[in-house]
């Protein structure tokens, strides 16, 4: 039996909020503290699991049922899983928190404000000048919905605190929970 049950951590934001910035730092604080951690990006998974999905509705729909079904084997055998995905529809998320519930698995969702201006104005991947001029369809905050949470265990907004803040917050939440040790 694992000493500790495992969770799943799921950040939801548009592209470039900064999900994966702050994914990374907080996965290595959890492995410094003696848990085992995963982490899985809509970046990689979808050149790996979910390689044969697009944009669309049922596209991501099926792209975040997969990732669940990963999230919910690990978070049930005492992994905490950090997973950064865009996941615009709130319905689906619901489900995904049912799924890892149901193991008895805690689930903290993170909501990475950042308004779109300055996710366009970063632009780090360069897709939003591609989404504005046409080049790419279905793009999430321009030409594609996010629907918000509407109650997040955590919100990081990104474009006020530092990726180390945001870190810190969630990392915070999860020791006042006993999920981690302090
Ligand atoms: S999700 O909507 O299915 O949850 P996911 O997080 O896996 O999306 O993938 C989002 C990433 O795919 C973005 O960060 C971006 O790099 C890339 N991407 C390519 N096309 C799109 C699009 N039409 N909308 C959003 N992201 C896109």
């Amino acid at each position: 039996m694992c000493e500790r049950p495992g969770f799943t951590v799921w950040f939801t934001g548009l592209s470039g909020a900064g999900k994966t910035a702050i994914a990374k730092p907080l996965a290595k604080a959890l492995r410094s503290r003696g848990l085992r951690v995963e982490r899985l990006d809509g970046d990689i998974v979808r050149q790996e699991l979910t390689s044969d999905l697009g944009f669309t509705k049922a596209d991501r729909d099926e792209n975040i049922r997969r990732v669940t079904f990963v999230a919910k084997l690990l978070s049930r055998n005492g992994v905490a899983v950090i997973c950064s995905f865009i996941s615009p529809y709130r319905a689906r998320r619901a489900k995904t928190r049912q799924d890892i519930e149901d193991e008895g698995a805690p689930f903290v969702e993170v909501y990475v404000h950042c308004p779109l201006e300055v996710c366009v104005a970063r632009d780090v991947k360069g897709l939003y000048k591609r989404a504005f001029s046409g080049e790419i369809d279905n793009f999430t905050g321009v030409s594609d919905p996010y629907e918000p949470p509407e109650n997040p265990e955590v919100v990081c907004p990104t474009a006020a605190e530092t990726v180390d803040e945001s870190v810190a917050r969630v990392l915070a939440y999860l020791e006042g929970k006993g999920y981690v040790p302090s």
